[in-house]
């Protein structure tokens, strides 16, 4: 008979690692031997990155992946679930809150983030698929909302996040059949943003983070963020949201930066805001 898993010996603080190189913060789901499955000590090790690497003037975009042949198996049934459920209510309501408050910081991340899909992408990862702003996977990473194959519903946001990103007729089917979309049917079906062959992963994760670093930080920030509340406004409270935001855009330096923009296209004709972005490093710092 096969032996029945152990709770991972693995140091919390070895559960996730990063490195920064060059503005991006390169951060693993760091448990490839349990398909980077999210442990409470993986989830409050992930607060913990997130928390460090937020604010550090040497971070401008983030890059979640994981190590190994996983992004992320979803939530661990062993030790999220299992373990968990003996200990009663206070211990679940733990544990979910320790999972769904480093998604929801992730949801609003001041800096720029973007999923890099590697591998296994199940369940209860989605609820950090969702919160990158831009995910590119591999085309033969596999999702899947394999809830319904062990019987329970896909919680921890999942089912509003297949709801939320792919047509309903998709997701639907996808969230009743328990059967796994390659990258590119992800892509294809609104889950991720683009799927790319492997060997062209990281190149193409590391070209949108340069891209990335080129745009006024401040800027970005607002439209990432913009972009995640109007989902949920009428038109009208979208377009006044919009005019106070960019108004606060103004006073966080914001008139100083467009102000210079303005003036590499219009006067010195040395940027076309259609082909690029402006030159950031000419605006006066105080
Ligand atoms: N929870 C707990 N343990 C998990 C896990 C999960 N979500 N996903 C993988 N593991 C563990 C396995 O139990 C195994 O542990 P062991 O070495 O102690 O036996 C180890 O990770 C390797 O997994 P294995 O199944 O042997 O790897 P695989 O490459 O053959 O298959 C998967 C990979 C992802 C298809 C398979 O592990 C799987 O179906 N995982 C569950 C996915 C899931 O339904 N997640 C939804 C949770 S909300």
């Amino acid at each position: 008979m096969a032996m029945p898993s152990q709770p991972d010996p693995r140091p919390e603080e070895e559960t996730v690692k990063y490195e920064v190189i060059d503005g991006v913060a390169w951060v693993y789901f760091n448990r490839p031997d349990k398909r980077n499955c999210q442990s409470p000590k993986l989830n409050r090790q992930m607060g913990r990155v997130l928390n460090e690497l937020e604010f550090r003037d040497d971070v401008q975009v983030l890059v979640l992946t994981g190590e190994g042949s996983a992004w992320s198996a979803g939530m661990d049934l062993l030790e999220y679930f299992r373990m968990n459920e003996a200990g009663g209510i206070g211990a679940v309501r733990k544990a979910q809150r320790e999972a769904y408050s480093w998604w929801e910081r992730l949801r609003w991340y001041e800096k720029a983030t973007i999923g890099m899909i590697n591998g296994w992408c199940f369940g209860g990862a989605y609820g950090p698929l969702f919160a990158c702003d831009i995910a590119i996977a591999s085309d033969d990473a596999q999702f899947g909302l394999s809830e319904i194959n062990w019987a329970i519903l896909p919680g921890g946001g999942a089912s509003k996040v297949a709801a939320e990103l792919m047509p309903y007729r998709k997701a639907m089917y996808h969230a009743m059949m328990g059967e796994n979309l390659t990258g590119q049917q992800a892509a294809e079906q609104g889950l991720v943003t683009e799927s790319v062959p492997a060997d062209k992963l990281k190149a193409r994760v590391q070209e949108i983070a340069d891209n990335l670093k080129k745009k006024d930080t401040h800027a970005l920030r607002a439209t990432k963020w913009a972009m995640r509340r109007v989902m949920e406004m009428t038109y009208d409270n979208a377009e006044d949201y919009l005019i106070r935001t960019q108004e606060a855009l103004n006073d966080f330096g914001g008139w100083e930066t467009r102000k210079e923009a303005t003036k590499q296209f219009l006067d010195e004709k040395t940027f076309k805001p259609g082909l690029g972005a402006f030159d950031k490093t000419k605006v006066a710092k105080d």
